[in-house]
């Protein structure tokens, strides 16, 4: 595929498309570099239920994730750094629980990084933090007061990950949706360099596009030692005090939304619209697969669910396909055309090349109430039938062979296609509807701990038969590391 110039056209909508009115070109520059496209495991235990998946089962649903022209085929995977904390859907256990602690076998993250690398040895890896064990901040839940102290931390993870398991690691982030310090930031560059690993970028604040924008802007260190400004759910757009830092712009974490029909179709819009209309040149969706009961906070908002180990049952989702319709197209290193924008009648296109002439041009046309994502706030755009023709120019002046394919979101009464390689571009309206992969069914459950017992005559609607653990009180569904119960179900 890589071979031929490839023209790439995803998920058209209501009508006929014979594309007119627009251009194409590299004529005048470019535009930014594309940075790929990625998803997150944790943040937290987001991947739990994966890694008891049995083979085959397994083994596919990470090619469907990572193995290029096959799927999903990801360009970067972001992992928690665990910090023996719950951190949304569970708790991942920290490489040190206490100060002369060191261990880089726990948990997953480090599984997945492998299993990912194993299929795309090109695929970028970044870590991140939700949490901190208790001693970084000295008992207190702050890891800036001894930004020396966790700075170390940080660092050994990365340290680790090469040394143990032969990653390196690209990217590294700050303090999931809190706070930053300004002082803690230059420490990391600062010790990242002493152990020779200049190579690794640093992304800050994965939060809002303020104050850490401000504070770059008036910091010509913090300027220098940042490479990637992080925002998090931005609603495809950013600030002009963002771009104005020259930095690269992400939506270090997006999506998070039902991989249901709208799910999909929010991913679509967001992959294309935060370029076209926020400049971001990579995209990471929370999280990577489903694969933690769907009970939990966030259900189901993964690009794929796995959530059935016991079974080996998984739903490879639409956001799965949509996502083809870049990835199997592009690089990271690629870069987008200046010539990128909103359709007429509604929807967007983007273009994207690798400077050798190759060409890969993504089309979304998306309607309102099939595109909502979780969050934010979507202001009501109307789409309608229309038709479009775009001009080649500059370098593709002379493209003769595009290939397409193309993707439809079903309605009740009409299949999806998802990612059908085509010839002429026919489309027509869509919408998708998701299976719910299991109904609800009420079973009487009992616990004991020890022989004690800890409840019972508990209805629950499922799943019928599976584990439980025991956790806080507003996470009863959760897992935790280094906690094994065994349930049974009657
Ligand atoms: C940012 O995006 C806007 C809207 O597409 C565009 O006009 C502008 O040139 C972009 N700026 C940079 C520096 O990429
Ligand atoms: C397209 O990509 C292929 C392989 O990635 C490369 O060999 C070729 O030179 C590129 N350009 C064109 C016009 O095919
Ligand atoms: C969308 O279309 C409807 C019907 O044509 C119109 O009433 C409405 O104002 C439009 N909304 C926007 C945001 O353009
Ligand atoms: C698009 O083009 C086709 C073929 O020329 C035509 O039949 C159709 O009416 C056009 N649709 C719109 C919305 O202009």
């Amino acid at each position: 595929m890589a071979a031929l110039p490839v023209f790439s056209v995803s998920v058209l909508l209501l009508g006929v498309c014979r594309v007119t009115g627009y251009t194409l070109t590299d004529q005048g520059g470019l535009g930014r570099e594309f940075d790929g496209i990625g998803a997150v495991s944790g943040g937290g235990a987001t991947s739990r239920l994966l890694v008891n998946y049995p083979e085959p089962q397994r083994s596919r649903i990470l090619d469907y994730l990572f193995k290029p022209n096959f799927g999903a085929s990801l360009q970067i995977l972001k992992v928690e750094i665990g910090g023996d904390a719950q951190s949304t859907d569970g708790t991942e256990p920290s490489h040190m629980h206490y100060p002369d602690d060191q261990n880089y076998f726990r948990g997953y993250e480090w599984w997945l990084m492998k299993e990912a690398k194993k299929r795309n040895p090109n695929i970028k890896l970044a870590g991140l933090p939700w949490a901190f064990p208790g001693w970084i901040g000295r008992g207190k839940n702050w890891p800036y007061d001894f930004p020396d102290v966790t700075a170390y931390y940080v660092v050994s993870w990365i340290i680790g990950a090469k040394q143990y398991h032969d990653l390196d690691i690209d990217y590294v982030g700050i303090w999931n949706e809190r706070p930053f310090d300004v002082k803690y930031i230059k420490l990391l560059r600062y010790t990242l360099d002493k152990f020779a690993l200049d190579r690794v970028q640093i992304v800050a604040s994965d939060n809002l596009w303020q104050p850490i924008t401000y504070k770059i802007l008036h910091d010509v260190e913090l300027l220098r030692v940042i490479d990637v400004i992080g925002a998090h759910y931005p609603g495809t757009q950013t600030v002009q005090d963002a771009i104005t830092t020259g930095k690269k712009l992400w939506a270090s974490e997006d999506y998070s939304t039902f991989n249901d029909e709208v799910g999909g179709g929010c991913w679509a819009r967001i992959l294309n619209q935060n370029y076209v209309n926020g400049n971001m040149t990579s995209t990471i969706s929370w999280n990577l697969v489903a694969s933690y009961y769907e009970q939990l906070p966030f259900g189901l908002e993964g690009l794929m669910t796995a959530q059935e180990p016991w079974s080996g049952n998984y739903v490879v989702s639409s956001p799965i396909w949509i996502t083809a319709h870049t990835t199997q197209f592009t690089q990271p290193g690629w870069f987008y055309l200046r010539t990128v924008g909103h359709l007429e009648k509604g929807g967007s296109y983007v273009a994207l090349t690798d400077r050798l002439g190759n060409l890969t041009i993504i089309i979304e046309t998306m309607s309102h109430d099939h595109s909502v994502c979780i969050r934010p706030f979507l202001p009501k755009f109307n789409v309608s039938s229309q038709n479009a023709t775009f001009q080649l120019d500059g370098q593709f002046k002379d493209l003769k062979t595009l290939q397409v394919w193309h993707s439809k979101l079903c309605t009740n009464t009409t299949k999806p296609a998802l990612f059908q390689k085509m010839s002429p571009i026919t489309v027509s309206i869509h919408q998708f509807t998701l299976i719910h992969p299991f109904p609800p069914q009420g079973v009487n459950a009992y616990g004991l701990l020890n022989g004690n017992p800890l409840w019972k005559d508990v209805i629950t609607a499922g799943p019928d038969h599976g584990w439980a653990a025991i956790g806080t009180s507003s996470f009863e569904f959760a897992q935790f590391d280094n906690f094994i119960i065994e349930a049974k179900v009657q």
